[in-house]
């Protein structure tokens, strides 16, 4: 079997390593089927001369490969794919009316909620010293940096916009609560509504909300991160010290005409108490966040027969944030195995099964990652349900072979459509390596691609800013 693997998990230090492994692997590949051919008698002679004519190959191949790889395979640094070269951290991504829209974490404490948009998926403008929520809720911290994070903006039924957010609680300026806010221009001015959503305290607050609608349902959800790094253990991003405060994606249900009124309370909520997502193991390093969970396939979220590439998606970043570990990862749940997976949860009230019980993402994350990146080509299971390591820290490859350096990308948001996903990097190691006092974490968009079926999720390129071309 050719390893496509060692293609796929190329690293930045030794470029021509793997292309030399890969040829190595296709060669020895090739050796075996043609020996299936060759009778007894002769096989020893075949092979003799097979192994020279290999061997000289792989010399003239070396000889070729390093220089070739490393003179031609230029990388691109990350200020050179970067749509929004400043700090734009957190992004979310939507697109209304033919625009495209990111709101991202405040620049500084003045201004909390920023805006870009794009006519054209490569061009950005950035709305510079705008503030999409000028306006704070009286649940937040009054006075001093109330830390407004991470917004996420979605179209409700009335064509009115929702924005959530995390800010710092005025009750426990320690932790965040999450809020939403509301608008009839997704440009905002946002009006927040004056009760918070949630504010775990007890587990650390609420941070990285994120709304979805499952249309099998018809329920609407706020999926946030229990802020367990606000209580850790210490370490990396103060949580990095095992056995660690555990962090995980939880739900509240909100009505599904307003998506701002909870159904349930933070002790209590329809499902009883089965409300995680998914929760952080110690291969996650000090927390997950930012979760995106989307569902692509049947437009009414129907279930058609196996087959169909309808699936659940589930897209966050594992790692601590302040150091290169920082991670973009992927669960995708295949709609056609569900109703097989969710007899185990038979025993629950059947009007409140969502599609999180369902797909049961957490059982399909595999303990070690063996690739990353373009990789659901190798990785499968064995379910059929499949986990990709999508961007880390490295060199990303482009379709033409062209690669772009990546420093700690995270917070992805996928667009309507799961077309595209906004997140961001840092513009270069600066601050990781104490040269500049300031983080940039730039605005980046990828196109996506889908393996069919609903076998996974591959980045298929990063897009290019038109100032760039
Ligand atoms: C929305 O706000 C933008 C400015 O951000 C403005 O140009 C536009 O006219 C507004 N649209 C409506 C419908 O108010
Ligand atoms: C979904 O639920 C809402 C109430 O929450 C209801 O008004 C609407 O008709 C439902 N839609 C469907 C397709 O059942
Ligand atoms: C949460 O809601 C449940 C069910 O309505 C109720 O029994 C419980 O007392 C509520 N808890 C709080 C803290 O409000
Ligand atoms: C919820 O959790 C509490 C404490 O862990 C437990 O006593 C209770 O049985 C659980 N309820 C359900 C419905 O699982």
């Amino acid at each position: 079997m050719v390893r496509y693997t060692v293609l796929i998990a190329e690293d930045a230090e030794r470029p021509s390593y793997s292309l030399l492994q890969f040829t190595s692997t296709m060669l020895s590949d090739l050796w075996l089927r043609l020996s299936i051919f060759v009778t007894d008698r002769s096989r020893a002679a075949f092979l003799r001369g097979a192994g020279i004519v290999v061997f000289v190959l792989l010399v003239l191949l070396t000889i070729i490969a390093i220089p070739h790889s490393a003179s031609n395979v230029k990388t691109a640094s990350p200020s050179e794919y970067a749509v929004i070269p400043s700090n734009f951290a957190d992004p979310c991504l939507l697109s209304v009316d033919g625009m495209f829209y990111a709101f991202a974490t405040r620049p500084n404490p003045s201004l909390h909620v920023q805006v870009a948009s794009a006519k054209d998926i490569s061009d950005w403008t950035l709305h510079e010293g705008y503030d999409a929520m000028p306006t704070l809720p009286k649940w937040a911290l009054q006075e001093g940096d109330a830390a407004v994070w991470a917004p996420e903006v979605v179209q409700r039924p009335d064509g009115n916009f929702v924005l959530y957010f995390s800010a710092a609680s005025q009750a426990n300026s320690r932790f965040h609560c999450v809020g939403t806010a509301t608008s009839p221009n997704v440009t905002g001015p946002y009006t927040p509504v004056e009760e918070p959503l949630t504010c775990p305290f007890d587990q650390g607050g609420a941070i990285d909300p994120t709304f979805i609608h499952d249309r099998r349902q018809n329920t609407s959800f706020v999926v946030y991160k229990n802020d367990g790094n606000a209580i850790g253990s210490g370490g990396a991003c103060a949580n990095g010290n095992w056995p660690n405060t555990p962090t995980s994606f939880q739900f509240n249900i909100v009505d599904n005409e307003d998506y701002t009124t909870r159904i349930g309370n933070d002790s209590w909520n329809p499902l009883g108490n089965a409300s995680w997502v998914l929760f952080s193991d110690e291969s996650d390093g000090p927390n997950i966040e930012s979760p995106q969970i989307f569902y692509r396939g049947d437009a009414m979220g129907r279930f058609a027969a196996a087959g169909d590439d309808s699936a659940y998606h589930l897209i966050y970043n594992a790692g601590c944030f302040a150091d290169e570990s920082y991670r973009i990862e992927h669960i995708v749940c295949r709609a056609t195995q569900l109703n097989a997976v969710s007899t185990q949860w038979a025993s629950y009230d059947a009007t409140y099964v969502p599609f999180f019980r369902d797909c049961r993402f957490a059982a399909m994350k595999p303990e070690n990652y063996k690739s990353w990146g373009q990789s659901f080509l190798v990785l499968n299971d064995g379910v059929g349900n499949h986990f990709d390591l999508l961007l880390r820290t490295g060199i990303f490859r482009q379709p033409d072979g062209a690669g772009v350096q990546l420093y700690a990308p995270g917070g992805p948001a996928i667009s309507q459509d799961g077309s595209y996903m906004a997140f961001h990097a840092d513009i270069s190691r600066d601050w990781f390596e104490g040269r500049s006092p300031d983080r940039i974490r730039a605005l980046f968009v990828a196109e996506l691609e889908y393996g069919r079926k609903g076998t996974g999720l591959r980045i298929k390129r990063l897009i290019k800013p038109t100032s760039k071309i």
